[in-house]
């Protein structure tokens, strides 16, 4: 076997969303804001959220099995597990684990990507070189994320949220609520896989290129101030109640960031795998906010039919987000066989980049 041609092709994705469904008008029972204010500024107009005790490797699970399926594969197909999440199961040990236990998989190396919004990016740059270097045959990628778990009201203001409960919502917790409602309303949960394999063949199908950035300088415009090592002990009750396990999130300046980082890889990616902008049929863009995704496809000058957002409906699944997006756009028919397809994300750490990929 020629390790040099080999490439990594896209066998088959699949998504999966917890079923509760949690609009803006319901966030807004337990917070004060409001449809109007985040539709306009973010595109989000519901997200989803597990019921509790669901965790990423139990969505993971959803999701994977739909791809394995769709590829008419089981689990003991694949030779490695690569999981991406900002929101694992447990601080230790990693989903992947969890996740390929789930599977019925006892022998199969898993590892986890802890690289936000850019995981699942990662995760293809590493499954790809796994694949390349013929270390693998085939890899299962999985993004999954249940943020819902950094939300620190207790149950009886998630049942007035959810409509379990009439409220009105203890006027305490409506204000605590209300002081983190700048993140709040961005995130929700889901997960989203792919089952990648070696392409031998030669036909141009495959992993063309990657560019992938970090810049660690900028760590603290969005990171999680409690309940990490540095500190001792790594949790403390004051961290909690001082909301030091909630995300900071330097949002304008993410924002700024974002966009123009997203287009700059693009380019980049396109330049070093000697591709025009002007080829690329589909561009999948990590779903942080719709007005970046915006700023990002008129900075490049894409159409309309150029571009797939899922955002409205799941708001940001960070990890997930890629597969998720990725998986309804082949569904919805945008994404055909010979496509030259971009994909891009940024996140915290920060971690951004691009990659190419002929479908
Ligand atoms: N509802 C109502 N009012 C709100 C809300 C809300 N949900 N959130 C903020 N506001 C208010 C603020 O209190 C503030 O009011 P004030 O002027 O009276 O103080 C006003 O709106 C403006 O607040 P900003 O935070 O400056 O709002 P901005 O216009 O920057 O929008 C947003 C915030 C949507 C978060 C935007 O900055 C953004 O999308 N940034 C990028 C997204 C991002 O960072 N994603 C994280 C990536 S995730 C990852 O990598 C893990």
């Amino acid at each position: 076997m020629n390790a040099t041609k080999r490439t990594t092709v896209i066998r088959s994705s699949g998504g999966h969303v917890p079923p509760q469904v949690v609009t803006n008008e319901m966030i807004s029972r337990i917070m004060d804001t409001s449809d109007e204010w985040i539709v306009p500024r973010t595109g989000i107009r519901e997200r989803r959220f597990v019921e509790r005790g669901v965790g990423p490797a139990e969505l993971a699970e959803h999701a994977a099995r739909r791809a394995l399926e769709k590829a008419g594969l089981a689990p003991s197909d694949v030779d490695l597990v690569v999981f991406a999440t900002m929101t694992p199961d447990h601080y230790f040990p990693g989903s992947g684990g969890l996740l390929a236990a789930r599977l019925g998989m006892s022998t199969t190396h898993a590892l986890d990507i802890r690289m936000q919004c850019a995981g699942f990016l990662s995760g293809l740059q590493t499954a790809d070189a796994f694949i390349r270097s013929g270390a693998a045959d085939r890899v299962l990628l999985v993004g999954a994320e249940v943020h819902s778990g950094l939300m620190p009201w207790p149950e009886p203001v998630w049942d007035v949220m959810l409509g379990r409960s009439p409220g009105p919502c203890d006027p305490e917790w409506f204000a605590k609520a209300t002081s983190m409602r700048d993140r709040a309303v961005l995130f929700g949960d889901g997960a989203g896989a792919m089952v990648l394999e070696a392409n031998e063949s030669g036909d141009g199908r495959g992993f063309l290129g990657f560019v992938m950035r970090t810049d660690g300088n900028h760590w603290d415009k969005l990171y999680v101030p409690g309940g990490g090592c540095k500190s001792r002990p790594y949790f403390t009750p004051e961290m909690f109640e001082s909301f030091g396990t909630i995300p900071v999130v330097e949002g304008r300046q993410v924002f700024r960031l974002a966009s123009h980082l997203m287009p700059e890889a693009v380019r980049e990616v396109l330049a070093k795998t000697g591709h025009a902008l002007e080829e690329l049929d589909l561009l999948l863009m990590h779903q942080a906010n719709l007005r970046i995704n915006e700023s990002v496809q008129k900075v490049l000058g894409l159409p309309d039919e150029k571009v797939f957002n899922n955002i409205q409906k799941y708001g940001n699944t960070t990890a997930a987000t890629l597969p998720l997006v990725y998986d309804e756009a082949v569904e919805a028919g945008r994404i055909r066989p010979g496509a030259l397809v971009g994909f891009t994300a940024l996140g915290a750490g920060l971690h951004w980049g691009a990659a190419l990929a002929r479908i």
